[in-house]
């Protein structure tokens, strides 16, 4: 496990692996993530991770793998057979450290728990369940496949199968008031081992959501309110010993996800799969890479080419500076300026330090690290585009 309090220099490196499908689609998701009613070709499919995974390695050369996210969509919807060929695939092609993290994302319905010994025998060793609510009503509206009761069913499974484990909620929903979040964060930290994720509702561009929301259909709480649910949710993690190690994510000190950290931190992993994203460090450059978003597209670009790459952009070191601040301030922990200047070839601007520090928003650590302060952080977007402009 990542101590945060030793935040290690060394380079990591982190496989990210999409799997772009669900059941059905949460009127409140824009991610990557699509239904097929049809069904799809497993092993089709795995065959084309295969193939990008070696065109991957052959690219970027010889790497030691810290951890192994499977991501979506529902990967807990793919056969633990599956889940095993990607895992030989990527062993053979890099060294997988020893204490490897290897992460997938479950939905917690009872089918899907069936699977979870089989994961573990492939090799998986951490689940992250999107639980979401731990209330039918709202599980309805946000369109979910599950009751409170079964996801609690599926956690229990997760706890007895895997020694670490993490769920998703979330949060700022319609008519929410602080005393139900209260009780329902506490129910779920009774329930939580080491880790948890607690999102506040975003009204996606291009989703259902979106739309009731633009027509008055669905209110959900203003500013003032989002901003007492935030606060709230801090105290009650933290006097849990859950402190916010990330703005959205909470751990015991030593229990954070290191595939997340790996991001955070401005490491370098590779995106496999239908519009996954990669930061690849190839001689002195670092490379932003994306891939076919459709599924069968992406399938048959793989097929024709060997990867699904659309965008392969060289970046900056203005780019990879601003960048390594955008991510490092959403840690507790914060940035090295340090690192930026070595980065960017130039220093964060005292002036706008400054400002921001008599704010209230950003503060330096003893250890000389910049990092947003507790009340900054409900502002975070406004205080990185500040820094980084
Ligand atoms: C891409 S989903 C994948 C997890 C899995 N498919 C599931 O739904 O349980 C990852 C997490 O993002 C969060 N999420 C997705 N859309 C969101 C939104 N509009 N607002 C807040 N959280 C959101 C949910 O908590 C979800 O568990
Ligand atoms: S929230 Fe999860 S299950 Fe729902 S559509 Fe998005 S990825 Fe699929």
């Amino acid at each position: 496990m990542v101590n945060m309090k030793t935040i290690p220099s060394a380079p990591q490196f982190a496989v990210y692996v999409h799997w772009p499908f669900c059941l059905s689609k949460c009127p409140y998701c824009d991610f990557n993530s699509h239904v097929r009613h049809g069904g799809v070709d497993e092993a089709r499919f795995l065959r084309a991770y295969e193939s990008e995974i070696a065109q991957t390695a052959a690219r970027i050369g010889a790497r030691t793998v810290s951890s192994i996210f499977f991501g979506g969509g529902t990967p807990s919807l793919m056969q633990p057979s599956s889940v095993q060929t990607i895992l030989d695939a990527i062993a053979k092609h890099w060294t997988v450290a020893p204490d490897v993290e290897v992460t997938l994302e479950a939905n917690p319905t009872s089918v899907e728990a069936t699977r979870f010994r089989g994961y573990r025998t492939a090799g998986v060793n951490r689940v992250s369940l999107g639980v979401q609510a731990l209330d039918d009503g709202a599980l309805k509206e946000l369109g979910r496949l599950h009751t409170a009761q079964e996801a609690l069913d599926a956690v229990a499974v997760a706890r007895a199968i895997f020694q670490r484990y993490s769920f998703d909620l979330i949060y700022a929903r319609p008519r929410q008031t602080l005393e139900a979040w209260a009780a329902e964060l506490r129910r779920a930290i009774a329930e939580a081992a080491e880790h948890l994720s607690l999102y506040q509702l975003t009204i996606e561009p291009g989703t259902p959501f979106f739309g009731l929301h633009a027509a008055g259909k669905l209110t959900v709480p203003d500013d003032d309110l989002a901003r007492d649910l935030y606060d709230l949710t801090q105290a009650v993690c933290a006097d849990a010993g859950l402190p916010a190690y990330e703005i959205s994510n909470h751990a015991r000190p030593g229990a954070e996800c290191r595939h997340n950290l790996i991001y955070w931190r401005g490491h370098e992993y590779a995106g496999i799969g239908p519009g996954a994203h990669g930061r690849l460090n190839i001689g002195s450059y670092r490379y932003a890479t994306e891939t076919e978003k459709r599924p069968e597209s992406w399938l048959m670009r793989v097929e024709a080419r060997g990867s699904g790459t659309t965008v392969d952009e060289k970046l900056t070191p203005g780019e990879t500076a601003d960048e390594y601040l955008l991510m490092g301030l959403r840690l507790a922990e914060g940035i090295d300026p340090q690192r930026f200047t070595a980065l960017a070839g130039r220093t964060i601007d005292p002036n706008r330090v400054s400002f921001l520090r008599e704010q209230g928003t950003v503060e330096m650590t003893a250890g000389g690290r910049l990092r947003v302060t507790q009340s900054g952080f409900p502002l975070l977007d406004a205080v990185v585009a500040d820094l980084a402009a």
